[in-house]
């Protein structure tokens, strides 16, 4: 017996470093070098933390939780507060790398988001630091596209047309990527470069439920070097759709005129009848107590 809680005292002793070793091991998140230099082209403004905030409060916020109020979830390693001294004291390219790669419990996100959308949450976190500066990129010879993005639909043969200046002139070869902001999130159409006259086009499906007149808002991204420019817009390429409550026709409290007559019936005479037996019951109750 001696010997049994002996071996489990050594036991319970080896399981807790191993486990402390474990957590060691993972307290230090190495960035390697060049990520960690890495940083934005864009300088960041409201619009970027604005559609970061978004991203964030639909991809982080259940583990993150609310920045400022340290109420993220409680899990090993921490995922820690985005306003937190941990995250803020790091580098643009450090947290860019981290979100992109992700570890253990830290999912990796450089296939869910695209690369301005990683930049746009890290806009957001550095919102929350007031002494933060960016750092200004050494462009050194390198010249950043000004982009100027026409969007149209040509309703004959169901295309979204993009035409894209840069610097004042024909965009050639520039990386155009078109999405459809849907309920949950966005649709996208597809992925190619500007033609010889600066013009990309994409397939759309005009079966695709628009508003009421058929506006399906439309998001487009161009992309060429450093260059880099959003548009969003509406744009008349959807089936005009009136959106019907999920529970019209359904519900048989809210909307009495959509039962059927023998529900109603039903319904009203159970009440009814509920009533009078309570009703019958009191009376033979008081009945009782004049007997006794
Ligand atoms: C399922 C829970 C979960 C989700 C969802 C999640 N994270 Fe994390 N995150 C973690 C955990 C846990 C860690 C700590 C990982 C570690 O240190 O190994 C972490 C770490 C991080 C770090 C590094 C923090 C540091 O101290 O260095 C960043 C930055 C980060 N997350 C950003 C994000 C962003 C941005 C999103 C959404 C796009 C996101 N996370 C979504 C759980 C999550």
């Amino acid at each position: 017996m001696k010997n049994f809680i002996k071996n489990k005292i050594v036991f319970t002793i080896i399981l807790l470093l191993s486990i402390s070793v474990a957590a060691l091991a993972q307290i230090k998140w190495e960035v390697p070098k060049k990520d960690n230099d890495k940083i934005s082209f864009q300088m960041f403004n409201e619009d970027m933390a604005n559609d970061g905030r978004l991203l964030y409060e639909l991809s982080c916020a259940s583990c993150h939780g609310v920045p400022t109020e340290t109420n993220y979830a409680l899990m090993v390693p921490s995922p820690g507060d985005p306003a937190d001294e941990v995250m803020q004291n790091q580098t643009d390219g450090s947290l860019f790398y981290k979100i992109a790669v992700g570890r253990d419990q830290m999912p990796k996100f450089e296939d869910v988001l695209a690369e301005d959308e990683i930049w746009n949450i890290v806009a957001y976190f550095r919102s929350f630091n007031p002494s933060y500066i960016q750092p200004i990129p050494d462009l050194d010879g390198i010249v950043i596209p000004e982009f100027d993005v026409e969007l149209a639909y040509d309703e004959n043969v169901d295309k979204l047309v993009v035409k894209v200046k840069a610097d004042g002139s024909t965009g050639l070869d520039v990386e155009v990527s078109a999405f459809i902001k849907t309920m949950f999130g966005k649709y996208a159409l597809g992925k190619t470069l500007t033609n010889s006259v600066g013009i990309a086009y994409f397939d759309v499906d005009s079966k695709i439920p628009g508003d009421s007149l058929g506006y399906l808002t439309t998001i487009v991204k161009v992309k060429k070097g450093y260059g880099f420019k959003k548009v969003t817009e509406k744009l008349q390429m959807g089936t005009p759709t009136t959106k019907i409550s999920a529970i019209a026709g359904r519900h048989l409290w809210s909307t009495d005129d959509n039962a059927p007559f023998w529900l109603d019936f039903i319904f009203h005479a159970t009440i009814i009848f509920i009533w009078g037996a309570m009703f019958i019951v009191i009376y033979q109750l008081r009945k009782l107590k004049k007997v006794v």
